[in-house]
């Protein structure tokens, strides 16, 4: 799939790029600043995982069937209200943590109850927005050759949307858990301060999730 990365140029962007790039997808870069995602996508293309294209935030979307927004909280609604329009038609992974710095190991509810709602409030019925990977650490990502285990919580309004994030995140190589309607994404990205608090107390490289007691279920 076109995939792009509205603030790929960041710590979360590399290890996504990298990843679905390997798995075979056609993923963009995008940035505030054109050349900086033009240079970081020559970089990452040199790691051989596969070609990855760069561009400014709005112009990626033109060409992306999918968008993941990859930008600090604190960014988030300017952001979105910003691509409003070109993200129209789009499904929209958000993987957004409404954190409050310095409080990081806290968990912080926005006015929206959560970011993905609030995503969804900004950009209307037009888009799909799906949230997911509130809990794998970009250091994790990182490195393509490294497997991750790990499970990801996906939700979502629209089933297909979920449905198809849920495949790429496959791609990405983890494991992906349908977790419910969007509402969800309150309890999803609250987990994450837990997280962080984990990594801190237990010196971990980054906490993460695996649950237990799940049987496939067989398809209809
Ligand atoms: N890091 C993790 O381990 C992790 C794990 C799970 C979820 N997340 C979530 O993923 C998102 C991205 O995390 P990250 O660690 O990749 O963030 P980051 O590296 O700090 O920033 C990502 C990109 O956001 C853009 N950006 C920064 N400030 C901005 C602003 N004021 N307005 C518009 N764009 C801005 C920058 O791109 P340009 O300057 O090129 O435009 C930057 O490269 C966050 O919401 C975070 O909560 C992170």
């Amino acid at each position: 799939m076109r995939i792009g990365l509205i603030g790929g140029t960041g710590r979360e962007g590399k290890g996504l790029a990298l990843r679905w790039a390997k798995a075979g997808h056609r993923v963009s870069i995008g940035s505030r600043d054109e050349q900086r995602a033009r240079d970081r996508a020559v970089e990452l293309s040199q790691a051989g995982f596969g070609p990855i294209e760069g561009g400014s935030n709005e112009a990626i979307l033109a060409t992306s069937e999918i968008a993941l927004l990859s930008v600090p909280y604190g960014a988030h609604g300017a952001t979105l209200r910003g691509l409003r329009d070109a993200l129209q038609g789009r499904i929209l992974i958000d993987i957004t943590v409404p954190l409050a710095p310095p409080a990081f190991a806290e968990v912080h509810l926005p006015a929206g109850q959560s970011a993905a709602l609030e995503a969804q409030e900004i950009l209307g019925a037009g888009v799909s927005v799906v949230a997911a990977m509130h809990h794998v650490s970009s250091a994790h990502l990182a490195d393509p050759t490294r497997a991750i285990e790990a499970d990801v919580l996906v939700v979502a309004d629209d089933l297909k949307a979920r449905e198809t994030v849920m495949r790429l995140i496959q791609d990405l190589g983890l494991n992906p858990l349908d977790a419910g309607p969007l509402r969800n994404s309150i309890a999803l990205e609250s987990l994450t301060p837990v997280l962080l608090h984990l990594t801190k107390r237990y010196g971990s490289s980054g906490a993460g999730v695996r649950f237990t007691n799940l049987t496939p279920k067989p398809k209809a």
